[in-house]
């Protein structure tokens, strides 16, 4: 990845107009609609229902239709989200590693208006300890529960999803129970012309379960609905949860990884947290088994985890899904 400049440095110069490579010529004029809104849905009912329990059947109709979640009584310890929203982010001084934009390739490239920070937080040994260690240790050490709290919480739902879509609970504990996980913090600065740019391009993830957490009540996430932009408002209290492009695969084709993105605001600054969660490095992509079979045929062919997230980086972050799929 090439250096990029911080957005965040850029911002405090109150610029009338933002340098050319921030801005989106190629944008399509946005249809916005804010009529329909991401289903919610009530972990602990969840937990405690049974296969008729209608949040089950909530579960089965969001992951379908919206790829998208919103999870209110989560579990996840609330004063540790409060940590989290006191913490000073983005105080570093200069952009080094870890820092900056993922995939930028050429100086032409069109860039993001948006700063963030990436790390690999799970299997542990895959940590990039140098990297870990210049956050600030309080930081560190939200980080370091928060990683497990999500991974928990993923779990849970994973299993849940497996319970919606009448796949072997066993298969996907399999599958995930030592999954990858990667954390990426992100941080839009207000901009002096939002409308012609984008906090965060359109994209489907790349993992099985994304969670987001927003830090402040600034809107800025999109969710593309049957080719319309719908916002998702921040609450409080609510973790965002999607479909990634590695559920897509496993639910084969049933769940859908939808795409999203994260516009700017003239005079709000915005935080976010995207905690990435994937199979294990040793196991097989593909379609659960227990999902297909002689009337169910795969529609996506299987491939190595470690592989799959290597042609991934190979790519530059483009999604991998459309050449998974079974040519027929
Ligand atoms: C994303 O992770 O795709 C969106 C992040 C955000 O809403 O800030
Ligand atoms: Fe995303």
């Amino acid at each position: 990845s090439l250096l990029v400049p911080s957005v965040q440095e850029l911002a405090k110069q109150h610029l009338t107009n933002i340098p050319s490579r921030y801005v989106r010529s190629e944008q399509e004029s946005p249809v916005i609609s804010a009529a329909a809104s991401v289903p919610i849905i009530d972990l602990q009912k969840l937990i405690s229902g049974d296969f008729m329990d209608s949040e089950l059947q909530k579960l089965h109709f969001a992951c379908q239709q919206w790829g998208f979640l919103q999870v209110i009584n989560h579990g996840v310890t609330p004063s540790l989200l409060e940590d989290f929203k006191r913490e000073k982010l983005w105080q570093q001084e200069d952009n080094h590693e870890g820092f900056g934009q993922l995939f930028v390739v050429s100086e032409e490239q069109k860039l993001d208006w948006s700063d963030m920070f990436y790390i690999t937080t799970l299997p542990s040994h895959i940590r990039q300890m140098d990297l870990f260690q210049k956050l600030p240790s309080k930081l560190r050490e939200i980080m370091e529960a928060y990683s497990k709290e999500i991974k928990n919480l993923a779990m849970i739902i994973l299993c849940q999803v497996a319970k919606a879509l009448r796949m072997d609970e066993n298969e996907m504990r399999e599958l995930f129970s030592d999954g990858v996980q990667s954390i990426r913090m992100n941080y839009y600065p207000p901009c002096p012309a939002p409308e012609k740019t984008i906090g965060f391009s359109p994209h489907s993830d790349a993992d099985a379960l994304t969670v987001l957490f927003q830090l402040n009540e600034t809107e800025g996430l999109q969710v593309r609905k049957d080719g319309i932009w719908v916002p998702v408002k921040p609450l409080p209290s609510v973790l965002i949860v999607n479909i990634g492009d590695i559920m897509e695969i496993v639910s084969n084709g049933v769940y859908r990884s939808i795409e999203h993105r994260a516009i700017v605001n003239s005079n709000k600054e915005r935080l976010s947290v995207a905690t990435f969660y994937s199979s294990n490095l040793d196991s097989e992509l593909g379609p659960a088994h227990s999902l297909t079979g002689p009337n169910n045929p795969p529609i996506f062919r299987k491939v190595p985890v470690d592989k799959y997230f290597k042609d991934f980086f190979a790519r530059n972050g483009k999604s991998y899904i459309d050449f998974m799929k079974e040519e027929t």
